[in-house]
């Protein structure tokens, strides 16, 4: 699914959208250690890199991405990757400032193992720990199958301006039915293929489960920032931590992430 890797670089890694909410977050928390959840290739990291966090570290499933983000880092002292399944447990979150889990993750892992994921995360947790997690109930915010249509004409305010002229060789459709949401995207030059296939995750079912987990949270906003997004579905961006940690500290912390946004709460 994520092993073409150049095809997906050549896409993704210019995509913006959640970049001013997650430069806010990493503002007011200025972590020692970044740790990400299904980092992918590392589209975060010039983010990441203009921190002062002394270690970042990419967790993904697929060991073509962990490479891809490992060089894209270029950085071996401060910047590694390991191939890690968000079903198990892991040490390397213990001592992270922030655990970023974005471009809605949890879409990938099956219903039927949602609830070992998150106990798997909430056991891998440190007590100081905060998940910044940004999660859509479908891709695209397009909860119904679609025709292939281009990237350029429908989603072009997601990108970075000076990358999206590129947009123009890329499609994508979706195929969504009663637990699936498929997504596939071709580049028209080369015809190369890619399907991503992940699952409706409702926002309903998501906090019920995070809750399950021994998990609090507290929701920055339900929308990206940027003027131009248009959005039919609701996003789930909130800060998680276990339920030791100080819900005032928590409040507190999302109140400076909304003022350095100037956004509603
Ligand atoms: C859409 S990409 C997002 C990459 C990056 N977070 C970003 O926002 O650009 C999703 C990533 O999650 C990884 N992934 C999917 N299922 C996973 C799992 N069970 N455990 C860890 N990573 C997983 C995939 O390999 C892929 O690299």
């Amino acid at each position: 699914m994520y092993d073409k890797v150049d095809n997906y670089n050549e896409l993704f890694m210019n995509l913006r959208p959640d970049y001013p909410i997650i430069w806010a977050t990493l503002e007011i928390l200025n972590p020692d250690k970044i740790v990400e959840y299904g980092a992918g290739s590392g589209r975060i990291l010039p983010l990441y890199k203009q921190t002062h966090a002394k270690k970042i570290i990419g967790l993904d499933l697929e060991q073509k991405m962990v490479e891809s983000f490992i060089q894209n880092g270029d950085d071996k002292e401060r910047i590694v990757s390991y191939c890690q399944n968000i079903c198990d447990i892991t040490t390397h979150i213990k001592d992270a400032d922030i655990l970023i889990m974005t471009s809605s993750v949890m879409k990938h892992i099956e219903p039927n193992l949602r609830e070992t994921a998150w106990d798997s995360i909430s056991k891998s947790l440190g007590d100081n720990t905060i998940i910044f997690i940004d999660h859509c109930e479908y891709l695209y915010d397009q909860n119904k199958s679609t025709d292939w249509q281009s990237y350029f004409d429908t989603l072009k305010f997601w990108w970075a301006e000076e990358h999206r002229d590129n947009l123009k060789s890329f499609v994508w459709k979706k195929e969504v039915n009663h637990i699936d949401d498929i997504l596939y995207y071709k580049n028209i030059d080369t015809n190369e293929e890619i399907i991503i296939k992940t699952y409706i995750y409702k926002i309903d079912d998501i906090t019920d489960d995070i809750k399950k987990a021994n998990l609090q949270y507290t929701q920055i906003t339900n929308s990206f920032t940027y003027p131009h997004s248009k959005h039919q579905t609701n996003r789930f961006i909130s800060l998680l931590t276990n339920n030791k940690f100080d819900k005032n500290r928590l409040l507190n912390i999302k109140n400076k992430i909304i003022g350095l946004l100037d956004i509603e709460d």
